[in-house]
C-alpha cells in the first residue's frame, strides 16, 4: 500500500490541504501520514479543528516575528527525521509558502518523490510576491506530480519544459473546502453591526507590503469610508505584529471599521458570501470572492491568478493610495462598474480536486477539470444575497 504524507504549515495550506487529507484517508488503497510544521500556530489550529484533521507530527516551529532563515532553518532541522522514520513514497506539499520550499528542499536532498498541489501559479517575478514566487518556482524544479489547479496553471509549467505526463489539471481544492464551509442560514455579530450598510470585507499580510506600502493602502480605505457613511467595513487582522502596528495606526478610531482577531474558514467564507466587495492582498481570497460574484480589489502589483482578472471578478489596484481610493470609489458609486465585477463565476475549481488528486495517486486514473468560460453558469456557489 502506497503511503503518502502531507506537509503544510500556514493557515491557507491546511484551508486547502485539509479537504485532501480528509479524502485521502477515506481511500483503501493508501495510508496517509499528516506533518504540520506550525509555520502559523495560532491561525492554523482552528483550521485544523473545522476539518477535524489530527496531524500525526507537529514540528510545532512557529517563533514570533520569524524570518524567512527562521522558518528554512527549522524546517530543515525538524523533517528530515521524519521523513526518515516515515518513509513516505510520496510527499504532497501546498502552494507557495516557506513551508513548502524548504519540505520540497528536504525531500529533494533524501529522494523523496515530491507532489505539487496548486503547481504552476506565477507571476514570474520573484520580489513580488514574496517569497512565493520564488518558493513556487522552486519547489516545480524538484516536483515529480504537479497538480496544476487551472489550465493556464498547466500551460505556465509545459511552458517551463515539465514533461505533460507529470502534469494533471484538478481544479482548486479551496472550492472543494468551501462546500464545507458556506450555510444559508449563519449569523455573526460583525454582519448584525454592519446591518443594511454596504459591508467591506478587507484583509491584508503580504511580506512585501509591510511597511509604506500596507500605510498607503490603509489610508485609503480611511479615506473612501469616510466619505461613504453607509458602508461598514470588517478587516480580521493578522496576527504578524508589523501589519496589528499599521492597522493600528492608520485605522483605529474610525467608527465605520472594525478591526478584528482572525476569524476562522467558516466565518470568512460566509463574510466574503455576504460581502459588497472586498480589499485584499491575499491570495487565497482571490479565488475564493469570484464564486459568490464579490468584487475584489486586489491591493498589489501583480496577481498569479489571471483567471480571475480575465472573468472580471478581480481587479489588480496596486498599492498607490491614489489607485486604491479612486478604484475603491468607482465600484461604490458607478453601478454600471460594480454590476460588471460582480457576476459569479467559478475558474478555479468545480469542488472535486480532491477526489481527483485521491484516483491519480490511488487507481492512476485521471479526469482533467475543464473550466467553462467566463460568464457561464457558476459551477456550485450561486451568490447567496
Ligand atoms: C505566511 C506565508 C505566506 C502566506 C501567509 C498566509 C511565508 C514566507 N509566508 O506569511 O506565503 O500567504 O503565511 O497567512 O511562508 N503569527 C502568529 N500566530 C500565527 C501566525 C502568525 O503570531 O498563528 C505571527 C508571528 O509573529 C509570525 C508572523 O505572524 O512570526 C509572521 O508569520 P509568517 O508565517 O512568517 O508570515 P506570514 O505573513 O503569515
Ligand atoms: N482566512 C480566514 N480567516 C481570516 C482571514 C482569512 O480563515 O481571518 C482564510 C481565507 O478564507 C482564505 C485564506 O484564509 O481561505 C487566505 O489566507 P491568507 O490571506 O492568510 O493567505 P494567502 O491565501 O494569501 O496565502
Amino acid at each position: 500500500m502506497k503511503k503518502v504524507m502531507l506537509v503544510f504549515g500556514t493557515r491557507p495550506e491546511a484551508i486547502k490541504m485539509c479537504p485532501l487529507v480528509n479524502e485521502l484517508k477515506n481511500r483503501a488503497g493508501l495510508r496517509t501520514v499528516t506533518v504540520v510544521t506550525g509555520q502559523h500556530r495560532e491561525m492554523l489550529h482552528p483550521v485544523l479543528e473545522t476539518f477535524g484533521v489530527v496531524p500525526d507530527h507537529d514540528l510545532d516551529i512557529m517563533r514570533p516575528r520569524q524570518t524567512l532563515f527562521d522558518i528554512t532553518a527549522a524546517v530543515l532541522e525538524k523533517l528530515p527525521p521524519v521523513l526518515e522514520a516515515e518513509k513516505p513514497d510520496l510527499v504532497l506539499v501546498h502552494g507557495d509558502t516557506t513551508t513548502t520550499f524548504a519540505s520540497a528542499l528536504a525531500c529533494y536532498y533524501l529522494d523523496v518523490p515530491v507532489g505539487h498541489v496548486e503547481a504552476g501559479l506565477r507571476t514570474y517575478n520573484i520580489h513580488s510576491p514574496y517569497p512565493e514566487e520564488f518558493n513556487r518556482e522552486a519547489v516545480g524544479i524538484v516536483s515529480r506530480y504537479n497538480f496544476a489547479p487551472t489550465p493556464t496553471a498547466a500551460d505556465n509549467l509545459l511552458r517551463e519544459g515539465k514533461k505533460p505526463a507529470t502534469i494533471f489539471v484538478t481544479g482548486n481544492t479551496v472550492i472543494d473546502a468551501m462546500r464545507h464551509t458556506v450555510r444559508e442560514d449563519y449569523t455573526h455579530p460583525e454582519l448584525d453591526w454592519a446591518g443594511d450598510g454596504r459591508l467591506i470585507f478587507i484583509t491584508a499580510h503580504r511580506r512585501e507590503n509591510l511597511g509604506e506600502p500596507m500605510h498607503r493602502m490603509f489610508r485609503a480605505i480611511r479615506r473612501v469610508l469616510q466619505e461613504h457613511p453607509d458602508c461598514r467595513a470588517v478587516y480580521p487582522i493578522h496576527m504578524n505584529p508589523a501589519v496589528r502596528k499599521a492597522a493600528e495606526e492608520e485605522l483605529a478610531g474610525c467608527d465605520q471599521l472594525h478591526l478584528i482577531e482572525p476569524i476562522e474558514v467558516f466565518d470568512c467564507h460566509n463574510f466574503e458570501a455576504r460581502c459588497y466587495l472586498c480589499l485584499t492582498d491575499s491570495g487565497g481570497i482571490q479565488e475564493e470572492c469570484p464564486s459568490y460574484g464579490k468584487p475584489v480589489l486586489v491591493m498589489r502589483d501583480t496577481t498569479e491568478r489571471p483567471e480571475g482578472v480575465a472573468a472580471g471578478t478581480l481587479r489588480l489596484v496596486g498599492t498607490e493610495e491614489e489607485s486604491i481610493y479612486r478604484s475603491f470609489t468607482e465600484l461604490l458609486e458607478d453601478p454600471a462598474a460594480y454590476e460588471k465585477m460582480s457576476r459569479a463565476c467559478n475558474p478555479y475549481g468545480d469542488g472535486r480536486a480532491c477526489e481527483r488528486i485521491a484516483d491519480i495517486l490511488e487507481k492512476g486514473t485521471y479526469s482533467p477539470w475543464e473550466p467553462r468560460m467566463p460568464g457561464s453558469e457558476p459551477y456550485l456557489f450561486d451568490p447567496i444575497i
